[in-house]
């Protein structure tokens, strides 16, 4: 429960934790952020971070880590072989998950990348509850398809549905009965759902995935990478969670999947990735790509400080005064917005708020980027960097026309501990402020556009001259201010 404040309207979510180490932010004048994502050519991923006052961007990488996590990188056993760091590593693993077998990789789409070459073969299938890029990545390239089976209320961008993440069981059982079970290398729960706006999957709907695995005889393989804000909202949207402390769902879930594997970047507030499993043959089955891909067993690409402090920041993530803090204020402030009218994914998820730019430039067409579009001029308007998750971040079909996206989001990810209060009520106060200007945002066009990956790499340009109008726009309401 958040402490509740005596001045009900004075409640807000109350950080348990304190600053004790600060790195310095620039907040540029406004023609400078002009220049800089002009110079970015309308990328965010090509800013620089001198340039940045929030980034936004990601929550992969870039979490706080707590003053423990920072101690214990300083014992960190820098061995090839048997190094003590690992053996902490597998001491937090039975402490959280209560599991004995683990394997290292250096991050999530590593540890994808060995579960992939293990168990995909050309012409299998693999369902799960929606994809992540990487995830997909790896498939694909062994010649096996993705199916996702998402229940249909979780595409629905206003709802409120607490489990957006859930899969759509009927057709779970369905597609296993209509591809065959030998036909179906794994079935994947992405807790935490990223690309729908890290939208969470109930206990009840992954137990029930497990129990059609089993029936079926299919591995069942949990993406934990988002799973420490998947628990707080089962702790606070489930009514059997309510009761059961963190630690015992952690355990029940790892009791009833076959694999879990997770980004440390996310869950362990670190760098890195893991496998785990209860029963040895499933990770003897993966083993061998791991020197091969990664390094030893006992490091696996990994930094031995990064290990240690994945240690640590596992065992932070049974504290619920750690793990509510992103979703609590990605609520204040997806709730903020969306008491102004600025069209938001709801519920709240955890990983960051996602701005609905299809309804807040209707306007621009799927092929002038509205999201990419909608990412500048929050750019422009507060030095805040986010992520286009829309159209830009589709690949074009073979015959080089456009896939357009279904949403057209820009992400504001929230990493965890990072951000003050009122570095949150700053950004909300931007984004306002771009949702009263949305009649001057015009779409963008391709400088440059690579042919893969084109949203990490390509480069655009204004249609029109909509940005300077924007910047004219700010100096008349802010006057001299930042
Ligand atoms: C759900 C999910 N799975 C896997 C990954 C890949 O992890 P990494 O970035 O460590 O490779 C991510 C990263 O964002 C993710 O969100």
């Amino acid at each position: 429960m958040p402490v509740q404040f005596y001045i009900p309207e004075n409640q807000v979510p109350l950080e348990m934790h304190k600053v004790r180490v600060v790195q310095k932010l620039n907040l540029l004048p406004v023609g400078e952020r002009l220049r800089a994502i002009q110079e970015a050519g309308n990328n965010t991923f090509l800013l620089q971070n001198r340039d940045i006052y929030m980034d936004m961007i990601t929550d992969s990488g870039v979490n706080a880590m707590s003053d423990l996590q920072v101690a214990s990188m300083s014992i960190a056993d820098d061995s090839y072989a048997g190094s003590e760091t690992w053996n902490r590593l597998k001491a937090a693993v039975k402490e959280v998950f209560g599991v004995d077998n683990v394997l290292p990789a250096h991050q999530g789409r590593a540890a994808e990348n060995i579960l992939a070459e293990a168990f995909v073969k050309p012409g299998m299938f693999t369902l799960m509850n929606f994809h992540f890029t990487t995830t997909k990545a790896h498939i694909t390239r062994l010649g096996g398809e993705v199916i996702e089976l998402v229940d249909k209320k979780g595409l629905i961008p206003q709802s409120d549905d607490p489990f957006k993440g859930n899969f759509d069981l009927k057709k779970l059982r369905a597609t296993i009965k209509e591809k065959t079970p030998d036909k179906i290398a794994f079935v994947r729960v992405e807790s935490g759902t990223n690309l729908i706006g890290g939208q969470p999957v109930s206990l009840e709907n992954m137990l029930a995935v497990c129990d059609i695995c089993h029936e079926f005889g299919i591995p069942s393989v949990l993406d934990a990478s988002l799973l420490q804000d998947n628990v707080y909202f089962m702790k606070v949207r489930e009514p059997r969670c309510k009761y059961m402390d963190t630690k015992s769902i952690y355990q029940l879930l790892a009791s009833r999947f076959d694999i879990i594997y997770f980004s440390a970047r996310k869950l362990g507030f670190s760098r890195g990735g893991f496998i785990l499993s209860t029963d040895r043959k499933w990770c003897d089955q993966m083993m061998e790509f791991v020197p091969l891909y990664e390094g030893f067993l006992t490091y696996g690409g990994m930094e031995v400080r990064s290990i240690e402090a994945a240690a640590q920041g596992l065992l932070e993530s049974l504290d619920m005064d750690y793990i509510s803090q992103g979703p609590e204020f990605i609520e204040y402030l997806v709730k903020e917005l969306d008491d102004y009218g600025v069209p938001v994914i709801k519920p709240a998820g955890g990983l960051g708020c996602h701005l609905n730019c299809s309804e807040i430039v209707p306007d621009i067409p799927h092929d002038q980027y509205p999201a990419a579009a909608v990412g500048a001029a929050v750019f422009i308007a507060g030095g805040i960097r986010g992520m286009e998750r829309g159209t830009m971040s589709e690949q074009r079909e073979p015959d080089g026309t456009e896939r357009f996206a279904e949403l057209e989001l820009l992400r504001l990810a929230v990493p965890r501990r990072v951000f003050t209060l009122s570095q949150i009520k700053y950004c909300a106060d931007r984004v306002k402020w771009v949702w009263d200007n949305r009649k001057l945002i015009g779409g963008l066009q391709w400088t440059m556009e690579p042919k893969v990956l084109r949203f990490f790499f390509g480069r655009m340009k204004e249609i029109g001259y909509w940005q300077e109008e924007l910047v004219a726009k700010f100096r008349q309401d802010f006057g001299d201010s930042l």
